[in-house]
């Protein structure tokens, strides 16, 4: 009777938590092995480079936009006159930005070999609030039928605070209608109110809020299991110790 309170077995939850830490440290081995073995071929398509775009105003800059850009297109094929569906990056070193600050509208004209997308901004001077309103495209790639040209001048995107940066580490997808959508990656603006050459407090998007959260409620939930499984320990030794006092 003693020895079997004093031998009780661990409690289901720490064996549960030790196979957990044993099944998930092959995992981190793996992840080394994998640098010495053949690299396996990127998964198409890969994420555009982070681009920095700053546009200046009698030599201070007033804009600035610091993101990954990937287009989306669909298009009639010259060479096989079907619809095709590619995926284009844009590359920071071959693009060239251009664009103007005025009181309440900004411009950000980035230009790439056969390829001019312009973002333009809406500041509310009443609300003191901007957002992306209006996005254009236009691209002659090699093997289209016909240039493509999209555009839509009532977006209500990348809302933020003038004085504050908009931020959104994940990405976000803006689809300006069959043939064309804009995938945005690592995003930072500020198309208003940019003083010292440098972002203003970031207002950062939904998405990152929501991808913030799974750590904090997986973090939660663990710390939350091992205190129940160290509760229902100490009661379960506590339980036993009293059964062999009251025999
Ligand atoms: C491109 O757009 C098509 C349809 O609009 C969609 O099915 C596809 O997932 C998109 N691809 C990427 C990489 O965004
Ligand atoms: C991009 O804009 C420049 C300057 O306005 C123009 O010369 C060029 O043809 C445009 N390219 C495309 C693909 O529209
Ligand atoms: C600014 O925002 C207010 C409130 O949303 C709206 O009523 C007003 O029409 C906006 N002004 C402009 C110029 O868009
Ligand atoms: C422009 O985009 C808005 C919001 O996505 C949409 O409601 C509207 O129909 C679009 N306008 C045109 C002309 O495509
Ligand atoms: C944009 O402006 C910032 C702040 O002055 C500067 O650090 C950055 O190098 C500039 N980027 C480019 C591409 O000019």
């Amino acid at each position: 009777m003693i020895s079997y309170a004093r031998k009780q077995p661990l409690p289901v939850g720490v064996t549960f938590l030790l196979v957990l830490a044993v099944t998930l440290r092959p995992s981190f081995s793996s992840d080394a092995v994998t640098t010495t073995s053949p690299p396996l071929p990127p998964p198409p398509p890969s994420n555009p480079e982070r681009g920095d775009y700053n546009i200046t105003n009698n030599g201070t800059v007033c804009l600035m936009a610091h993101m990954g850009l990937q287009l989306n297109i669909t298009h009639l094929s010259r060479s096989t006159t079907k619809a095709v569906q590619v995926i284009v990056n844009l590359h920071p070193n071959l693009t060239t930005p251009s664009g103007a600050c005025e009181a309440d509208s900004s411009t950000l004209k980035l230009s790439e070999e056969n390829i001019n997308l312009t973002f333009i901004f809406s500041l509310n001077s009443t609300t003191n609030k901007y957002h992306l309103s209006g996005l254009q495209l236009s691209a002659n790639l090699s093997d289209m039928a016909q240039p493509l040209i999209v555009s839509n001048s009532s977006l209500d995107y990348l809302s933020g605070t003038l004085g504050h940066s908009y931020m959104c580490r994940a990405e976000q997808t803006f689809s300006l209608g069959q043939n064309f959508s804009l995938n945005t990656f690592q995003l930072q603006v500020q198309p208003f109110g940019v003083t010292g050459d440098q972002f203003g407090t970031a207002e950062e998007c939904d998405l990152d809020e929501d991808n913030m959260l799974i750590p904090i409620i997986v973090g939660t939930a663990l710390a939350g299991l091992v205190f129940v499984v160290l509760v229902a320990y100490l009661v379960g030794r506590k339980r036993s110790h009293a059964g062999y006092q009251t025999i």
